[in-house]
C-alpha cells in the first residue's frame, strides 16, 4: 500500500519573512517605533506555510500570534537584532520577503537611566540603521529569491523602481497609502508588483490575506520560469 501525498506547491522550500515595527531605545521606557502592525508579514507567512513552505518569520513587537506549525517566529525588537537574524538565517532558505518597517535611524546612545526632563530644548542624536534588505541583496545566490516592500507617499513608481534596482531584487511590492483604507493598520493594501523583467502589474484595493496570495502566486510564476 502506497500512501498519496497531494503535493504543495511550496513543499521543502525554507522561507524567510521579516514583519512588524522595530522599536529602537531611547532610555529604559521610551523608544522611537512605527505604526505597522505586522499584519502584512504574518499574513504573508501563513499563506506559504498553507502551501507547503517552511517560514521563518522575524518579528518586531507585535500583537499577532502565529499556531500554524510550519512558522517559527523570532521575536525580536531593534532594527539591530532583526538584522542579525535576518543575516544568519538568510543562507539556507530558497526566498526572502522583507515586509518590516525597519526603522532608518536609532539613537546613537541609550541612556541607562531614565531621561529627565528639564527646562532646556531637547534632542535625540540619531545614526543610521542597516539596510537588511539591501544587505541581503549584497549576499544573493543565484537562485534565491529576495522580495522586498516600498511604502511611498509620492513619485511611487519611481522611488519603487530605485528601490528594486538598488537593492538587486527579483520584485518589489509598491504599498500605496492614496486609496481610502489602505495602509499601516488596516486590513487592507493598495498593490502595484514591479519586477525586475520590467513587467508592472495593479491589483485592487484587497485584504492583505488576498494581497499575501497574489504575491505568492507571483512567487509561484518565478519559480516555475
Ligand atoms: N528595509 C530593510 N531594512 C532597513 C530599511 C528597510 O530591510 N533598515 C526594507 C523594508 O522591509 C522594505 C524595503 O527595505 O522591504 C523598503 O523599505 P522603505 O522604508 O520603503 O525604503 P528605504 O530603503 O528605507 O527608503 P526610505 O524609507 O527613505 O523611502
Ligand atoms: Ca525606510
Amino acid at each position: 500500500n502506497s500512501v498519496i501525498t497531494a503535493q504543495k506547491p511550496l513543499n521543502g522550500k525554507n522561507v524567510l519573512v521579516t514583519a512588524g515595527p522595530t522599536y529602537e531605545a531611547i532610555d529604559p521606557v521610551r523608544f522611537i517605533g512605527n505604526h505597522s502592525s505586522g499584519k502584512m508579514g504574518y499574513a504573508l507567512a501563513e499563506t506559504l506555510a498553507e502551501h507547503g513552505a517552511h517560514v521563518t518569520l522575524v518579528s518586531g513587537p507585535t500583537h499577532l500570534k502565529t499556531l500554524h506549525k510550519n512558522i517559527q517566529v523570532i521575536a525580536v525588537t531593534s532594527a539591530k537584532e532583526m538584522f542579525d537574524n535576518c543575516v544568519k538565517v538568510f543562507p539556507s532558505v530558497d526566498l526572502a520577503i522583507m515586509s518590516a518597517a525597519v526603522a532608518d535611524y536609532t539613537p546613537v546612545e541609550v541612556a541607562t537611566q531614565k531621561i529627565k526632563k528639564t527646562e532646556q530644548e531637547f534632542s535625540i542624536e540619531l545614526t543610521k540603521t542597516r539596510d537588511i534588505l539591501a544587505e541581503l541583496g549584497k549576499i544573493k545566490g543565484p537562485k534565491q529569491l529576495l522580495v522586498g516592500f516600498a511604502l511611498e507617499t509620492n513619485n511611487e513608481l519611481e522611488h519603487a523602481k530605485g528601490k528594486l534596482e538598488k537593492k538587486n531584487l527579483d520584485f518589489i511590492v509598491l504599498n500605496s497609502l492614496n486609496d481610502n483604507g489602505a495602509g499601516f493598520q488596516g486590513d487592507t493594501n493598495k498593490i502595484t508588483i514591479l519586477d525586475n523583467k520590467g513587467h508592472t502589474e495593479v491589483f485592487e484595493l484587497k485584504t492583505k490575506t488576498e494581497v499575501a496570495h497574489d504575491i505568492v502566486n507571483k512567487i509561484l510564476s518565478l519559480l516555475h520560469a
